[in-house]
């Protein structure tokens, strides 16, 4: 990692740089078709490699959804591009240990997503007794293969923000204990008691941090009248708990990563009756984290957050190659075009900070 101020010639305002060795995201939505030829392109700008979420409609569940989803999108990612999917499988109440493993011995898929059943998008297909999946979580564990966890109950008389508390206290701690070898990704923590548990178990358990809940708290979401593209889950927390997570993220400590969640919806579903959740953070994502570490005083940190702690944890090779990204005034556009639709982007139209730079291969 290389950090240079530089003055510009016949600017007296210096310019700091940062050279990373190239990121990835350990949690992206790409959708399909139309939505994925639209939104892959800035998540390919960003990172090398991204953890592909399986929550289509229908759900990659088996090694042929996988393999020719990882087709398309390979198909979509331009000549250019040399993003690599790192492609994630379904659990459902029906997973077979042995296609499980079939398809992380042939290099299909590297982990699997666990969403308790109703969690969120398009989890309906999702595990409904997290206890009995036990056969496919101790085969993961026999060989190496992460679970990915949306770790949110799904009762509806447990109220929204006390979601992912009630989860963990029911069933992540007690899956941990069940399975001390299972390599457990808790992704997009919200609050700081799931860091506490995360960092108590990291021997085997890490979490992914998005960059919208470092950057919003529940009020934002009610700020001046509803922000439906602010709403996703699980939902942001009370601002103690977004200090938290800028907090670890900031602290250097190895069991945090990215994931950035890039969740896109087009307007119509999120300007609606019954908002869907997600938030579109791909366009924005590694400005909005380099920010936080900036404010922070921590951009000698910024490289293991964004480019270490996650391929570490998984098992796989460091990228080689680097991204240079410039303490430089940017702003991205406010949507993207989907067919005759858009996506609203999250702090589309914003002042950044920080804009990116060249990618060395
Ligand atoms: O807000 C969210 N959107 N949270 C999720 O867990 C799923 C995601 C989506 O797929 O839209
Ligand atoms: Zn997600």
């Amino acid at each position: 990692m290389t950090l240079d101020s530089m003055f510009d010639a016949g600017s007296p305002k210096a310019e700091t740089a940062l050279t990373i060795r190239r990121p990835d995201d350990w949690h992206v939505h790409l959708r399909d078709g139309a939505m994925l030829k639209a939104v892959l392109p800035f998540t390919a700008r960003q990172f090398a490699r991204g953890i592909i979420m399986p929550n289509l409609v229908p759900p990659v569940v088996s090694v042929a959804d996988a393999a020719s989803y990882r087709q398309r999108i390979l198909e979509a990612r331009g000549a250019d591009s040399d993003f690599q999917p790192l492609m994630t499988c379904y659990l459902t109440d029906h997973t077979s240990p042995n296609e499980i493993e079939r398809g992380f011995a042939e290099k299909v898929w590297v982990a699997a997503k666990l969403y308790p059943a109703g969690a969120t998008t398009n989890a309906h297909f999702g595990v409904t007794d997290i206890p009995a999946l036990a056969p496919v979580l101790a085969r993961m564990e026999k060989i190496g293969m992460p679970v990915l966890i949306h770790g949110e109950a799904t009762d509806p008389a447990i109220d929204i923000f006390d979601r992912e508390a009630a989860f963990m206290e029911a069933e992540l701690i007690p899956l941990l204990k069940r399975h001390e070898g299972l390599k457990v990704v808790v992704e997009h923590a919200t609050t700081a008691e799931t860091l506490d548990i995360v960092r108590e178990h990291r021997r085997h358990c890490a979490a992914t941090i998005t960059p919208h809940h470092l950057i919003i708290n529940r009020t934002s979401i009610f700020q001046g009248g509803l922000r439906p593209h602010l709403y996703c889950l699980p939902v942001a927390k009370r601002e103690r708990h977004r200090l938290a997570l800028r907090k670890a993220v900031t602290s250097g400590d190895s069991c945090f990563f990215i994931g950035t969640d890039t969740a896109p919806h087009v307007r119509g579903k999120k300007e609606a009756e019954c908002c869907s959740a997600g938030v579109f953070g791909g366009a924005t994502a590694l400005q909005t984290y380099i920010e936080v570490f900036d404010e922070a005083g921590a951009l000698d940190r910024f490289e293991a957050f964004a480019s270490e702690n996650g391929a570490r944890f998984y098992g796989l090779p460091l990228n080689s190659g680097t991204l240079t990204l410039h303490k430089r005034p940017d702003r991205v556009a406010v949507s993207v075009p989907v067919e005759d639709e858009e996506v609203v982007i999250f702090r589309g139209n914003e002042p950044l900070a920080w804009s990116l730079g060249e990618i060395r291969r």
